[in-house]
């Protein structure tokens, strides 16, 4: 009998056997019966900075560009992201909002001040995008607005007025006619306001009890006018729990949500050495994965201290930074985090949005960073052409999960050894969504060996499946703007149903999601 890794709801890290063992099929019970929290579709959020051209040239292009667009806005990355239905975009940053100056974005565009990006590159930064023209993407998305407000090197004031600016009933105050002035008479809705980000780094590096003084100072002063506006302190990182501790402690009362941030790289010893993106050894496929594994040990972790202060988890964990971060694209500007997006990501896609959703009762917002041409992205852009990315599929494919019903898995799985690194090699993930259908979704990280699943079913009816694949032949198999079509989702017809039970054989390095009728 072969060693399987044991994984309920519950389970955190698993501790694997030293030795290598045969390759087994895995077997899962699906409680349909049992429904867990909903899914909250802004777990789908993305991130959208002010770095490289992750806004200009990438969602941007002003409306002279010769690029196909609407009013500014690229047509096919607007396409592109209403097709897999982006709920929330988080804007303006990252480091780059606690420098931000709101009123540097309002206006005529050729009045804008020119200033550099500190962070990101040292470029220029016209400020033509701004807060209207923000707004007119979370517009044309249908996705709700996440703002990072500058708490690093703003003011209480600068807060307050910017979202005044933002949420005043039309016709009110100097402010309300000031946007009516500058195009837009209704009120904005501001869903989230980020207070800082990362206050213990680039936004400010300050001490925990600092930041939570900060924070709650910001938030007496930021009234949003019309509208529900959930006020988001910046967190912590990886597994940094006494700022947690004492964010939780300090402004518990004051706060709607803290933000996690947790980036996964391949080798994770120094900041410096991150691994490629392309060409890695298999060592690295199974490095990264691992790492990535570890956000649901940060989470079941972080949740247990905010358990402490919000036992009724009316503060939600914001995962609004999470992905991959390696190396810089050869040849390209360091401060844009420009890398390639290969099979590996989707399966740090995948494997993530299956921890959300086993923390659905906590996790209830997240972004992954970034949404175009930055970090772990959707899409990639080069001047007129644009890319869908490995992880823009895996976002395609669980669509269903955005707003659906957790239902709990149980899974005995066998286990994925490479070198030192020992992980399980199935992940699975099932919910029921708005119409009552069950959809189930499995992933297998062995890049090597197909593995045959059989899941228990409790509480479905279907007798029919349908699925999509996602898969390719080689780990850093990717999507190029000669090649746009490598790695897509393609039918999968290897999923039976039968007397309540699900099987299928997995193909290796994929992921498959199946909805059962
Ligand atoms: O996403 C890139 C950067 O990573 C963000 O600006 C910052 O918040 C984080 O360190």
């Amino acid at each position: 009998m072969a060693a399987i890794a044991a994984l309920s709801l519950t389970a955190t890290y698993i501790t694997a056997p030293a030795i290598a063992q045969q390759a087994e099929a895995a077997t899962a019970t699906v409680q349909a019966d049992r429904p867990g929290p909903q899914v909250h579709p802004d777990v789908f959020g993305q991130f959208a900075e002010h770095l490289g051209t992750g806004i200009y040239g990438g969602i941007w292009v002003g409306e002279r560009s010769s690029i196909p667009n609407d009013k500014g806005y690229r047509r096919d990355v607007l396409e592109a992201l209403k097709a897999i239905k982006v709920p929330m975009v988080r804007w303006p940053g990252g480091c780059f909002a606690d420098e931000y100056h709101w009123r540097d974005g309002i206006g005529p565009r050729s009045r804008r001040p020119v200033k550099i990006n500190t962070n990101w590159g040292g470029v220029n930064e016209d400020n033509s995008f701004g807060t209207h023209e923000f707004m007119g993407l979370a517009e044309r998305l249908g996705a709700r607005a996440y703002v990072s407000a500058n708490i690093g090197s703003g003011t209480p004031a600068e807060t307050s007025q910017w979202v005044e600016y933002m949420t005043a009933p039309a016709n009110t105050t100097m402010l309300a006619k000031e946007r009516a002035a500058n195009g837009r008479i209704e009120p904005w809705g501001v869903h989230y306001l980020g207070i800082g980000n990362e206050l213990w780094g680039c936004g400010g590096n300050m001490r925990a009890e600092y930041a939570a003084d900060l924070t709650n100072r910001y938030i007496t002063f930021a009234k949003a006018g019309t509208g529900k506006m959930l006020k988001i302190a910046s967190g912590p990182s990886d597994a940094n729990y006494e700022w947690t501790e004492t964010m939780m402690k300090m402004s518990v009362k004051h706060i709607d949500g803290l933000a996690l941030h947790f980036y996964t790289r391949p080798r994770d010893e120094k900041w410096e050495d991150k691994g490629p993106a392309l060409g890695f050894p298999e060592r690295e496929w199974a490095s990264t994965l691992q790492h990535t594994l570890q956000m649901d040990e940060f989470i079941t972790k972080h949740s247990a201290i905010m358990d402490k202060y919000d036992p009724q988890k009316r503060v939600m964990l914001a995962v609004d930074e999470w992905g991959t971060w390696y190396d810089p694209a050869p040849g390209s500007n360091p401060g844009f985090l420009q890398q390639q997006n290969s099979l590996r990501d989707a399966m740090v896609a995948a494997l993530n949005i299956h921890i959300f959703t086993r923390h659905a009762e906590r996790v209830k917002m997240a972004a992954i960073a970034q949404m175009v041409n930055v970090l772990q992205a959707m899409l990639l852009t080069d001047g007129p052409r644009m890319v869908k990315t490995p992880t823009y599929w895996v976002f395609d494919l669980y669509t269903p999960w955005q707003g659906a019903t957790s239902l709990p898995v149980e899974l005995k799985a066998p286990w994925y050894h490479k070198n030192e690194v020992a992980i399980p090699a199935i992940s699975v993930s099932a919910v029921r969504d708005t119409a009552g259908a069950v959809h189930v979704a499995l992933v297998n990280v062995d890049p090597n060996r197909a593995f045959p699943v059989t899941i228990d079913l409790r509480g479905v009816q279907a007798t029919a499946v349908t699925g999509r694949v996602l898969t390719a032949g080689a780990m850093d198999a990717h999507n190029s703007f000669d090649q746009p079509n490598i790695v897509a989702p393609t039918t999968f017809g290897g999923a039976t149903i039968a007397d309540g039970r699900l099987s299928a054989t997995l193909p290796a390095k994929s992921v498959v999601v199946l909805k059962l009728n």
